[in-house]
């Protein structure tokens, strides 16, 4: 032995005790797989904390490692013993060191398991479709009467200059017109489009004539929101030019919209108006659907309800999309989609279609 190493019997005896101490709190996890552990994430936690005990007891650089360097250099006589006495102390160690760690991996794979394992008996989520808005159904029930007249559908955009939007509708800058279509105006001389109009240019800019067509779309307006006004609202416009095209054409196709619409025994009621886009121009009244004209709730006793504006296209305006106004003829409509809605599904306020509450949106599947 050299005068550096003290006794090394206690050396591997110190090094065991050392050991026991701290395995103490793994040891309880050997006898009864999981015993005291509370979760999962518990049992991981102990798993990381034995990898280092072992490191440190069991490693490379542990006391029982720095033993076994020892046996060539204990006196002959005490070699076998002290070998021996290694041997069973690190046999002792890296025993309880795997037994422990075993436990704790079984635990740690049951309650992944258990965690990851579906319950089939369990009753299932019902999935809760979604369903479409009913200003989109009243749409689709517009667009599938057109179609099947032989119209287009038109889409456009919502953001105008005031040529599209009021200029080239014949409403030229400081007419009286303006101010009820009173709209949102962007800094760079653009305006949210006041009505679905605009798309009246548009399209025959783009088709030129004959065209027949209808522009379903939002608007908007600086009107103050009340049962039946929304800052954004939904119209329709309708446009049909061809050579010949007469006021008949255009109380024959609304008449034919309604009855598809509403049935066969609604009537229609044309009312002289004014829209600078049009001449002449008419307001457009069908009987109610609910009281065949006998005066109720919805119709406000009147019998009638309002449709929209309509009218024969001026020819200024066919000169502002470059249709020659001598040779074509042609009529619009404009309809209000939230109010036509409103009276069908008999709702009091047209805002109660853009709050987005579902117990009410629910009804309309
Ligand atoms: C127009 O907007 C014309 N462009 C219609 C037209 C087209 C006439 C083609 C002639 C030829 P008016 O401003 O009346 O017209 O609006 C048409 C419809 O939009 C109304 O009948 C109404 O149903 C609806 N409407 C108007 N303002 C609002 C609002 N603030 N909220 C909800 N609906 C509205």
């Amino acid at each position: 032995m050299t005068g550096q190493v003290n006794d090394p019997v206690k050396e591997v005896e110190s090094a065991r005790e050392a050991f026991e101490r701290e395995f103490e709190r793994f040891a309880r996890f050997t006898g009864e797989a999981g015993a005291g552990l509370s979760s999962l994430k518990d049992a991981e936690s102990e798993l990381r904390g034995l990898a280092d005990l072992r490191v440190r007891h069991a490693g490379k650089k542990s006391a029982i490692a720095a033993a076994k360097k020892l046996i060539g250099r204990v006196p002959a006589d005490q070699r076998a013993s002290f070998g021996q006495l290694v041997q069973t102390t690190e046999a002792h160690l890296t025993e309880s060191i795997n037994a422990a760690e075993l436990a704790l991996k079984t635990f740690i794979e049951t309650a992944r398991v258990a965690r990851e394992s579906i319950d089939v008996t369990l009753p299932g989520h019902r999935p809760r479709p979604g369903h479409l808005h009913p200003i989109t159904l009243m749409r689709q029930r517009i667009e599938d009467i057109f179609v099947s007249l032989g119209y287009a559908v038109e889409d456009d955009r919502e953001i105008e200059t005031d040529f599209y939007n009021f200029d080239a509708l014949n409403i030229p800058e400081g007419h009286p017109a303006r101010d009820p279509q009173d709209t949102f105006y962007t800094t760079q001389g653009h305006a949210l489009r006041s009505q679905t109009s605009t798309v009246q240019i548009h399209a025959m800019q783009r088709r030129g004539a004959p065209v027949r067509m209808i522009a379903p779309g939002r608007v908007f307006r600086r009107d103050t929101p009340d049962p039946t006004h929304n800052p954004m609202f939904y119209q329709v416009e309708g446009l049909c030019v061809d050579r010949g095209i007469t006021m008949a054409h255009l109380k024959g196709t609304l008449a034919e919209f309604v009855h598809r619409l509403f049935g066969a025994e609604t009537k229609t009621r044309f009312r002289p108006s004014y829209f600078p886009f049009t001449e002449p121009s008419a307001e457009v009244d069908y009987s109610c659907f609910n009281c065949g004209g006998e005066g109720c709730r919805i119709c406000k006793a009147s019998g009638w309800i309002e449709l929209g504006g309509s009218g024969m296209v001026h020819p200024n305006v066919l000169r502002a999309a470059n249709v020659d106004p001598e040779e074509f003829t042609g009529f619009a409509f404009g309809l209000g989609i939230d109010r036509t809605c409103a009276r069908i599904y008999e709702l009091d306020d047209i805002r109660l279609l853009f709050e987005n509450d579902v117990r009410f949106l629910k009804q309309f599947k």
